[in-house]
């Protein structure tokens, strides 16, 4: 006799409207029970609301998808209690989304020898009231020559804060003269000056949602509605499987379930210049046709990790990628060698072994959906709550093309 057993799946929102709502519809619709283990698995989701909560409240979800940790405190404290006491598996490990920045990041994949550019910190121009800042400041801070710095760099490079997410802050600098004055202007920002990769040929982010990557070719001037592009070719297999080992790198080195890595390419080198981005955009006005993919991947992963238990990972451990460090390989090796333990620790292997066997009519109910009124609807209320009044219905026809474009070329598959 085997049991039935409803996991719950949470959902840590914002103001995210359009993916909960066919996350939430899509997951009703399959109306899974999956013999899993011996018991029969079905599946819940709900909304996690904000409220008090003793520490020792037990947590009823088994997986939470995360869209708060990385602003809203009280949220991201219930998680981390509920991974420590509860055994909740979150997207994405809050620890390390809450101490590592654009900055470590970068250190950690310089030192793995990904080919991130050259990148300096300067201190920052003014600070916030502290006791002991001017004793301090008079005492270690030495005086620098900025000029100097950015002919070390040389130009052009782009001077944005090491914490940095939204564009917010980022300038591109051409020359000393710039350099000195977008510092001036710096405020309390604590800055990065990177060097520009300039006259690249390709732009691609690469999302990941535990071990499914899709690459998006991406043009960081255009209107916020247009910056995915709809370029389908852009990358030879070769270059798709070094830029999905990066990421897998990336991701898993940090616990990043969900994730969002940008990079240049130019001379035939892909440079990493964005890749702290955990829980990325996922708005249909944002992702237009490569939306249902995201909602099809987060019903995969979460449903996975949900049904075996999964068992976060709380504490990074980076040993295993200084190991393969130390051995005699090239780039392109080592690049696999480290994508193979997040491989290991996402289990690729038996993800895909849980979609093969349960989630085989995902991709048809989900084209199913896309196709609906309600799906229609939702794009509508997200089109609504950014656009003005009167752009709300050419917007709407518009990124609802774009899906029934997506839904034309998955019957072609
Ligand atoms: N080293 C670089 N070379 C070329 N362009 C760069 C470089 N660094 C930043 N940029 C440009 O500046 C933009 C913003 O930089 P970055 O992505 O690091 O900041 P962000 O605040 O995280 O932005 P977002 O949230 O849009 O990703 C990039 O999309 C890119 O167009
Ligand atoms: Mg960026």
């Amino acid at each position: 006799m085997s049991n039935t057993i409803t996991r719950k799946i949470g959902l840590s929102l914002g103001a995210d409207l359009c993916w909960p709502k066919c996350y939430e519809e899509i997951l009703k619709k399959l109306d899974l029970a999956i013999p899993y283990d011996g018991d029969i698995v079905r599946f819940e989701s709900e909304r996690v609301t904000i409220e008090p909560y003793s520490l020792t409240q037990p947590c009823e979800y088994d997986v939470v998808i995360d869209r708060l940790t990385h602003w809203y405190h009280t949220s991201r404290e219930w998680i981390k209690k509920s991974v420590l006491m509860d055994d909740l598996y979150v997207y994405n490990n809050p620890w390390t989304l809450q101490s590592m920045e654009k900055q470590t990041s970068y250190c950690a994949m310089m030192k793995l020898g990904l080919p991130v550019p050259e990148t300096w910190m300067v201190p920052p121009k003014s600070y916030e009231p502290h006791a002991d800042l001017d004793v301090t400041l008079e005492r270690y801070a030495q005086m620098f020559d900025l000029g100097e710095i950015g002919e070390k760099i040389s130009y052009p490079m782009f001077m944005k804060p090491y914490d940095g997410g939204a564009w917010k802050g980022v300038s591109r600098v051409d020359d000393a003269a710039s350099l000195k004055s977008t510092y001036e202007e710096s405020g309390t920002f604590l800055m990065h000056l990177q060097k520009s990769v300039e006259g690249f040929d390709r732009f691609v982010r690469c999302i990941g949602i535990g071990p499914q990557f899709l690459l998006v070719s991406y043009d960081p001037g255009a209107a916020l509605h247009a910056r995915y592009e709809m370029k389908l070719d852009f990358v030879n297999e070769e270059e798709k499987s070094l830029l999905v080992d990066m990421a897998m790198t990336i991701n898993s080195f940090f616990g990043w379930d969900f994730n969002s890595c940008e990079s240049l390419h130019r001379d035939g080198v892909w440079h990493p210049i964005d890749f702290a981005n955990a829980c990325p955009d996922s708005q249909v006005t944002s992702l237009h046709y490569f939306f249902p993919w995201l909602v099809m991947a987060n019903i995969r992963w979460s449903t996975f990790c949900a049904a075996s238990k999964k068992k976060m990972r709380m504490c990074p451990d980076w040993d295993p990628y200084w190991e393969i460090l130390k051995q005699d390989m090239s780039y392109r090796e080592r690049l696999s060698a480290y994508a193979a333990i997040g491989h290991q620790r996402m289990e690729t292997d038996r993800f895909n072994e849980f979609c093969d066997q349960h989630l085989t009519h995902l991709e048809e109910q989900t084209h199913e959906f896309f196709g609906s009124e309600f799906a229609k609807e939702t794009i509508r209320q997200k089109v609504a709550a950014l656009f003005p009044e009167h752009e709300v219905e050419s917007f709407t026809e518009h990124f609802w093309e774009r899906i029934q474009n997506w839904r034309d070329n998955l019957s072609e598959t």
